[in-house]
């Protein structure tokens, strides 16, 4: 394994080979074929929990273990965030999804060699409000304007200052307290990519990096807090919130997204 000679907080970030590429091909496909399988199911009437029993079902089917399940002492397969929750919500078989919630799903199977692919969408449940549906399309376009300007020379202050600009013209805020991560071998790896910046400063990119974008959008203030389950995140002031998350390698001359849904690979083509 190469280490680029850039340090994140003091820890060396991983330069992966073609060979890894592979796997976070695999790994990072089925992610984005679990989201599209639960597309149909994210309806009024179905619990959360159901939704996250057939995300697993579906992640171990496809050869792949959920990492999240016994990560930290989480239990679950994926992580279902409704409304005002942020992050990391907790399915549940009390929570009833109805019209007009939106609903961010989260899941990272991992393949054998502990490869991870990491990837959410945030879902809209039957009709939503025009608030919702702009929340949800400015989070996608966040997090699809920081993964565009993926390439070797890059800074993560590039990254994070153009999400950050993408949400503030909208005028929503983008949330401090989570971020993205390096991926690969290790769920949680350096470096970490905020969703703010300054251009021109932090990490520069080189290829062979594995990390996720995965902005959070709150539609009032960035302030969140964590609940007594040490788990479920909400907006302080209980704003609306939106999340997508896709899973990059930095190639050459540009970059790979390995975690693309059929639909995005299908415009992309
Ligand atoms: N998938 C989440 C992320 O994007 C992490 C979930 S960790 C869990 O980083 F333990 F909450 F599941
Ligand atoms: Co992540
Ligand atoms: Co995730």
């Amino acid at each position: 394994m190469r280490l680029s000679t850039q340090k994140d907080y003091g820890k060396p970030i991983r330069l992966h080979d073609a060979e890894h590429f592979e796997h976070m091909r695999i790994a990072g496909r089925i992610a984005a074929d679990t989201l599209d399988h639960i597309a149909p199911y994210v309806r009024p009437g179905i619990t959360t929990a159901e939704l996250d029993r057939i995300c697993e079902a579906f992640m171990r089917a496809a050869g792949s273990i959920p990492a999240t399940i016994d990560y930290h002492g989480y239990k679950h397969a994926s992580c279902i965030s409704v409304n005002h929750v942020v992050t990391h919500g907790v399915p549940s078989e009390t929570k009833v999804l109805k019209a007009g919630d939106i609903v961010n799903i989260d899941v990272t199977p991992k393949i054998e060699g502990n490869w991870h692919g990491d990837t959410s969408r945030t879902f809209m449940v039957g009709e939503v409000s025009i608030l919702a549906a702009r929340l949800v399309d400015v989070a996608y376009k966040a997090m699809m304007a920081g993964v565009a300007l993926v390439k070797p020379g890059t800074t993560l202050g590039d990254i994070g200052a153009e999400i950050d600009s993408v949400i503030r013209a909208a005028r929503f805020s983008s949330v401090r307290d989570f971020c993205g991560h390096g991926v690969g071998q290790i769920f949680h790896d350096t470096p970490q990519v905020v969703h703010q910046g300054k251009r021109g400063t932090g990490i520069v990119l080189e290829p062979g990096m594995f990390f996720t974008i995965e902005p959070m959008v709150n539609a009032g203030g960035y302030q969140v807090k964590v609940l007594g389950d040490k788990w479920t995140t909400v907006t302080k002031d209980h704003s609306l919130s939106a999340q997508f998350e896709h899973t990059v390698g930095v190639t050459e001359d540009g970059v790979e997204i390995f975690t693309l849904s059929a639909k995005e690979r299908a415009e992309r083509q």
